[in-house]
């Protein structure tokens, strides 16, 4: 049943009816199937699990910026995950979730106080920093608190990763991490400080890193930094490995995790220190779907446009990274192969979803859904045009589980206010 997979003619989603799920829940509307989010946790934690020794196994800490819903995060915790945020926000949506803060690592290059301050409060496991004047901010709060913060340090190995350059982060250029010109000096500046326990260092190259070798010319730069560091009188006792793994979103080839994982033993594992990891996009990404309505099939001297109801402020991936996304009608699957351009009602040309794309030929009132949304979909969405927030939808175990009712008009207008002087 895991999966999306067509029966009678119709497409499921672990084994419930996609048309169905319109019928009762509307359009547009997210939805995300438990069973795949499980497959992609056991393949990831399994790959660790054949390569690692058990009282080595990596802490796998969800990135929930990738699809921050409470629920999802509850779900993965229930698999075993721990988590990766990046806002006092995303904290808050972690512990709601019931995830306990020492399961909680805080990344981010722009921290800002009242989130150290929540973190530090609620007793988070470390502090990912990115720079010296966030770890004085740091130093400096923790010491209005009587505490003392524990860091990891993000090193910069110069090495690109990333499917797009907007989500590439390993090169010297980026805002990210320490290069090693000033890693070691920024290590001995924690260590003198008095509310700074600095205990080790973390990475991440980037997000939908396809060539497995990239992974390894980062971890390869890492004995080498841990070991200086280790010279130099201080310890690293944690090794935060970052994410990156992609999904498919076309043709793309998966990483082969036995692979990655057989680096993290030869590379990683003799360095002897905690293994952290921050996986995202590959938890959620190829779980989730948006299903749309067609309104209009628009034929043009020119073009077919599908005009559907969901729109780039549901998804702003195609048009932010210029990303494929694969379309699938859900009914009417064997209808006659016609070559659209599937576009929401959006007044810009970017709100296109793809041109020239073969789909078998639908009309007004047919349903289709855009694959591969489950990651930087519901959470990158916006109102722009007024649009209602689309529902977000978990089907387990044959059960649609609406974890985000579609935001309401009173919802998206109640909280703005006409001043007196306009009344
Ligand atoms: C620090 C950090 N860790 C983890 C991730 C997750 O990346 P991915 O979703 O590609 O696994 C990101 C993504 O931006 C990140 O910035």
């Amino acid at each position: 049943m895991s999966g999306y997979k067509e029966k009678n003619n119709v497409l499921h989603i672990d084994g419930v009816s996609l048309q169905e799920i319109a019928a009762t829940h509307g359009t547009p509307a997210y939805v995300y199937s438990a069973d795949v989010i499980k497959t992609q946790y056991d393949a990831l934690a399994g790959a660790m699990q054949r390569a690692l020794p058990a009282n080595q196994q990596p802490m796998l800490c969800y990135a929930c910026k990738a699809n921050s819903n409470i629920a999802i995060l509850s779900y993965l915790k229930s698999l075993g995950a721990s988590l990766e945020i990046v806002s006092e926000g995303e904290l808050r949506r972690g512990l709601k979730a019931g995830f306990k803060a020492e399961q909680i690592v805080s990344t981010g290059v722009g921290k800002s106080d009242s989130e150290i301050t929540a973190c530090l409060k609620a007793g988070i496991h470390q502090f990912n920093v990115e720079s010296i004047p966030e770890l004085e901010n740091i130093n400096r709060i923790a010491g209005g608190m009587g505490m003392v913060a524990t860091v990891v340090f993000r090193f910069n190995p110069n090495v690109s990763g990333g499917g797009h350059h907007k989500i590439s982060t390993g090169r010297k250029r980026d805002k990210f991490g320490i290069g090693e010109d000033s890693i070691y000096s920024t290590y001995q500046m924690a260590a003198d400080m008095e509310h700074i326990n600095p205990v080790g260092i973390s990475m991440h190259i980037g997000s939908q890193v396809c060539t497995v070798e990239t992974f390894k010319t980062a971890f390869e730069t890492l004995p080498r930094i841990v070991n200086t560091i280790r010279e130099q009188g201080h310890k690293v006792v944690r090794l935060d490995i970052g994410g990156g793994f992609p999904i498919i979103y076309k043709d793309e080839k998966l990483l082969d995790l036995d692979h990655y994982a057989e680096w993290v033993r030869d590379i990683i594992l003799p360095l002897n220190a905690e293994i952290i990891m921050e996986p995202g996009r590959y938890l959620v990404g190829n779980a989730g779907t948006i299903l749309t309505e067609v309104v209009y099939v628009k034929e043009t001297s020119d073009r077919n446009f599908l005009v559907v109801d969901t729109a780039m402020n549901d998804l702003i991936r195609p048009t932010l990274y210029d990303a494929y996304h694969g379309i699938e009608a859900v009914q009417n699957r064997d209808a006659p192969i016609t070559k659209y351009d599937v576009v929401g009602p959006i007044c810009e040309t970017g709100d296109t979803f793809t041109t020239d794309r073969e789909l078998p030929k639908m009309e007004r009132g047919d349903l289709a859904v855009i694959q591969s949304a489950g990651a930087y979909g519901f959470c990158m969405a916006s109102n722009y045009n007024t649009r209602p927030m689309p529902p977000e939808i978990l089907v387990k175990d044959g059960t649609a589980h609406v974890i985000t009712p579609r935001q309401t008009y009173d919802d998206l207008l109640g909280r703005e206010v006409i001043p007196d002087f306009l009344k």
